[in-house]
C-alpha cells in the first residue's frame, strides 16, 4: 500500500511554547466510590501523570470515600493500582511524595448523619495543609447513590453554590433515560449552581478528539469543503473486542445504545458537525455542540439495529458469548451492538447520512470517523479500458482514528507509475500521533481532571446537552424493551457485527468500512 507519511519537524516542535501551563489553586479532591475500579485504574493513575508533571498544586490532598473501613490499605491499593494500570515505577520517589497525600474516610453514602464527619475531616485536613476552602468532589459510585450524595452535601452545607470555591464532577451514566437525567438535573441544580457541575465523558479527554477541533478550525482547507456539498456520508465506529468484563449487572441495564453511543459517539459527531466556534470558551463550544443535536430530527425506528454477540473467536482466543457471561441473564434482550442512521437537518448537513456502530467483542479495537467526499462528476478514467487491480477509481476519504494508532489519514487516486495504461491507485497521506510526537500516556482523565481542577468546562456536558441527547435516543429505547428481539444472538464474538447492519448503509448505496486502524 503506497502511504506518505506526515511528519513533525524537530524545529517547529522545539518552536511550540514550552511550560505556561496552568496549575489549579490548592484544594481537597474527594471522591466518592474510591474503593471502585475506575479509581484504581484511572483516576489515581491519572493524578500521578499529573503530579509527575508538576501539574498539581504543592497544597492538595485526595480523600477516598467508600463504605469499606480501609484506613491506611487505601493509599498502599491506590500505589499498587499506579504501578499495575498507570506505568509507575514502584521505586519512583515521587510516588512516594504523591501517596502521602492521599487519605481515606469511611462513610456510607445514604447515611446523612455521616456527612458531618466527613466535612470535619475536610476541615481538618485543610486547616493542616492551608488549603484555603477549595473542594472538588468526584462521584464514582454506582449512579443510584448520586442524588443521595448531591443531597447530603447540600444538606450539610458543603456544596457552597454562593462561593467559588466548590465543585462538582459526576460520572457516566447520567441518567437512563430523559425523565431519569431530568430529574437527576433537577437534584444537582437544586443544591450545585451549573457552574459548578462538572459531568464527564471520558471521550473529551482524549488528544485525538480534541485534536478535531484543531484540525477543522486551525486548518483553512477543511472548512470550504467541509458540507453537504463535498461530503457524501460519515461513519462512526466504536469497536471494541472486549466483552462485558465482570460487569454484567450494570451492562445488562445499560447495553450500547445507552453505555456508549448517547455519550460518546454523539460528543464525536458533535464536534464532526459543529459550526466554528466564536472561542474556545466553554459556552461558545457547548453551545454549537447543543445546535448540532437539536437540529437531529427523531430517528425512525427502522433506521436502528441492534445485534447482541454470541461465542465466537476474538484475536485467535474462543471467548463465550454474552448470555454465559457472569451474572447476564441467559435470555438476555440487551443489545452489545447498536447501529444507526440519522440526519442533521441545517444547511451544512442536510441530505448527508451519518452512521454509526458501537459494539462489544467485535473483530478488531478501533474508534474511527470517516468522511467520504463524493467522486468527482466524471470519472473519466474509470471510462478507459485499462486493466490491473486498481481500475476502479475510489471517493476520497478521511480517517480519522481516535484510537488505538491515534492519527489521521487522506486517501487519494495516484496513477500507477509502472503501468502502460492510465491505472489510477489509491495512496494515504497518513499522520500518525505516535511518530510525529511520541506515545502519549494519557487515559483522557488527566486532561479531565486538571480541567475540572481549573474551573474549565469546556469539555464537560452541559445538562442541555444531555438532556436533549436523551430525548432522542428514549424512544429508541422504549421500543427495544418492549419488543424483545427475535434472533438473539444474532453475531459471531469476532466478527463486525450482524448482518441487519449492513442492509441500514445498503438502501443509502453504501457499505461499512471495515479496514479500519492504520494506514502505514
Ligand atoms: C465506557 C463504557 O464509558 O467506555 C465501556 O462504559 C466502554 O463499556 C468504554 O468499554 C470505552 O472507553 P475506551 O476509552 O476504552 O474507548
Amino acid at each position: 500500500m503506497a502511504t506518505i507519511q506526515m511528519k513533525v519537524r524537530p524545529e517547529d516542535l522545539s518552536q511550540v511554547e514550552k511550560g505556561g501551563e496552568r496549575i489549579p489553586d490548592p484544594g481537597i479532591l474527594v471522591i466518592f466510590g474510591a474503593s471502585g475500579d475506575l479509581t484504581k485504574r484511572k483516576l489515581l493513575p491519572a493524578l500521578y501523570h499529573l503530579r509527575q508533571n508538576k501539574l498539581l498544586p504543592a497544597n492538595f490532598a485526595i480523600v477516598g470515600v467508600a463504605r469499606r473501613p480501609l484506613g491506611d490499605e487505601f493509599a498502599a491499593d491506590m500505589k499498587e493500582g499506579i504501578v499495575e494500570f498507570g506505568g509507575g515505577d514502584a521505586s519512583d520517589p515521587i510516588l512516594d511524595e504523591f501517596a502521602s497525600h492521599i487519605s481515606y474516610y469511611a462513610l456510607k453514602f445514604d447515611d446523612p448523619a455521616e456527612y458531618a464527619g466527613l466535612n470535619a475531616e475536610l476541615d481538618r485536613i485543610d486547616k493542616e495543609k492551608n488549603i484555603g476552602g477549595r473542594r472538588l468532589f468526584y462521584l464514582a459510585t454506582a449512579p443510584e447513590f448520586f442524588a443521595g450524595i448531591i443531597e447530603n452535601l447540600g444538606a450539610q452545607g458543603m456544596a457552597q453554590p454562593e462561593q467559588n470555591q466548590v465543585a462538582i464532577v459526576i460520572e457516566k451514566p447520567f441518567g437512563h433515560d430523559l425523565d431519569s437525567a431530568r430529574e437527576l438535573n433537577h437534584k444537582v441544580n437544586a443544591v450545585f449552581h451549573e457552574s459548578q457541575v462538572f459531568r464527564i465523558d471520558h471521550y473529551l479527554g482524549k488528544e485525538t478528539v480534541q485534536n478535531l477541533l484543531v484540525f477543522r478550525f486551525a486548518n483553512g482547507i477543511f472548512e470550504p469543503i467541509w458540507n453537504r456539498n463535498f461530503i457524501d456520508h460519515v461513519q462512526i465506529t466504536v469497536a471494541e473486542t472486549l466483552g462485558v468484563e465482570g460487569r454484567g449487572p450494570f451492562y445488562e441495564k445499560a447495553g450500547a445504545l445507552r453505555d456508549v453511543v448517547q455519550n460518546h459517539m454523539m460528543e464525536l459527531l458533535s464536534l464532526v458537525a459543529l459550526e466554528p466556534p466564536s472561542s474556545f470558551e466553554a459556552e461558545s463550544v457547548r453551545r454549537e455542540k447543543l445546535k448540532v443535536w437539536q437540529a437531529i430530527p427523531s430517528i425512525p425506528i427502522l433506521n436502528a439495529v441492534r445485534g447482541q454477540y454470541g461465542p465466537g473467536i476474538v484475536q485467535g482466543e474462543h471467548v463465550i458469548g454474552y448470555r454465559d457471561e457472569e451474572r447476564v441473564n441467559p435470555e438476555s434482550g440487551t443489545e452489545t451492538y447498536a447501529a444507526l442512521k440519522l440526519q442533521i437537518e441545517n444547511w451544512r448537513w442536510a441530505g448527508v447520512p451519518f452512521y454509526m456502530r458501537a459494539g462489544k467483542r467485535m473483530r478488531k479495537r478501533a474508534t474511527e470517523i470517516t468522511i467520504q467526499f463524493k467522486q468527482p462528476p466524471l470519472l473519466i478514467f474509470n471510462r478507459m479500458k485499462s486493466s490491473g487491480p486498481c481500475q476502479e477509481i475510489q471517493p476520497n476519504l478521511l480517517s480519522i482514528r481516535i484510537q488505538p494508532d491515534e492519527g489521521i489519514a487522506l486517501r487519494m487516486g495516484a496513477k500507477v507509475p509502472t503501468s502502460s495504461q492510465m491505472s489510477v491507485c489509491p495512496v494515504y497521506m497518513d499522520f500518525d500521533y505516535e511518530s510525529a510526537f511520541g506515545k502519549s500516556s494519557a487515559n483522557g482523565y488527566e486532561r479531565l481532571l486538571l480541567d475540572a481542577m481549573l474551573g474549565d468546562q469546556t469539555l464537560f456536558s452541559h445538562r442541555d446537552g444531555v438532556e436533549t441527547n436523551w430525548a432522542l435516543y428514549t424512544p429508541i429505547i422504549e421500543a427495544w424493551a418492549a419488543k424483545k428481539p427475535e434472533v438473539f444472538p444474532n453475531y459471531f464474538a469476532g466478527t463486525w457485527g450482524p448482518e441487519c447492519s449492513d442492509r441500514l448503509l445498503e438502501k443509502g448505496d453504501h457499505v461499512w468500512r471495515n479496514e479500519l486502524g492504520r494506514k502505514a
